[in-house]
């Protein structure tokens, strides 16, 4: 769906279809050019980064590999915890291999912060970080990201992967949802 499809559930739409494409395919052509020579691994991180992953992984003109991790927090509003549980390990062992973790978001950092040092601990030959999104203000552990879309405000933002409530994830396009929807 797209923003016409929700009339009235976002403020605005901060990015549209097209736009996302085509930082994607810029992300792509970076990572592409860094890692050139170099057997690649993304690791995207459920539930969220599948749109990402699915839409860079096409923008490469090379072969790369996939897979993919799914964390959680300790119960509920433990996020600022930052202890992170591993619900879906990777099946690929990554010793020796070049690893990028792609996300749609960073927000406080906690989880990867701490995902990027249990990878970090496997004996990789790098681990990096790449994300469509980024909440400066939001950020609460500081993390290395290699690879940044776009820097955002600290709004509510839905759509591309991110949800509210398990919805808005199929929404084409990144906008803030309005407050009516969630108070
Ligand atoms: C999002 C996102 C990151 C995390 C970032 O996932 O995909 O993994 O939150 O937040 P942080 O920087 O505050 O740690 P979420 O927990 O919403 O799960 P989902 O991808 O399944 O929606």
């Amino acid at each position: 769906m797209d923003a016409s499809d929700i009339d009235g559930d976002l403020v605005n739409v901060l990015f549209t279809e097209a736009e996302i494409q085509a930082k994607l395919g810029e992300l792509a052509e970076k990572i592409e050019r860094d890692y050139a020579g170099e057997d690649l691994l993304i690791v995207g991180i459920l539930r969220g980064a599948v749109m990402v992953m699915a839409d860079m992984a096409r923008a490469f003109s090379g072969h790369i590999e996939m897979d993919w991790m799914a964390v959680s927090s300790y119960g509920s509003g433990t996020k600022s915890s930052g202890v992170v549980r591993i619900l879906k390990d990777l099946d690929t062992d990554i010793s020796g291999r070049h690893v990028l973790i792609v996300d749609e978001i960073i927000d406080t950092g906690l989880t990867l912060s701490w995902l990027t040092a249990n990878l970090a601990s496997r004996s990789p030959a790098s681990v990096e970080i790449c994300t469509l999104l980024r909440k400066p203000e939001a950020l609460q552990m500081p993390v290395d990201v290699k690879y940044v879309g776009w820097d955002i405000p600290n709004e509510f933002v839905v759509g591309y992967g991110l949800d509210y409530q398990e919805r808005y994830r199929n929404l084409r396009d990144i906008g803030t949802l309005a407050p009516h929807v969630y108070s």
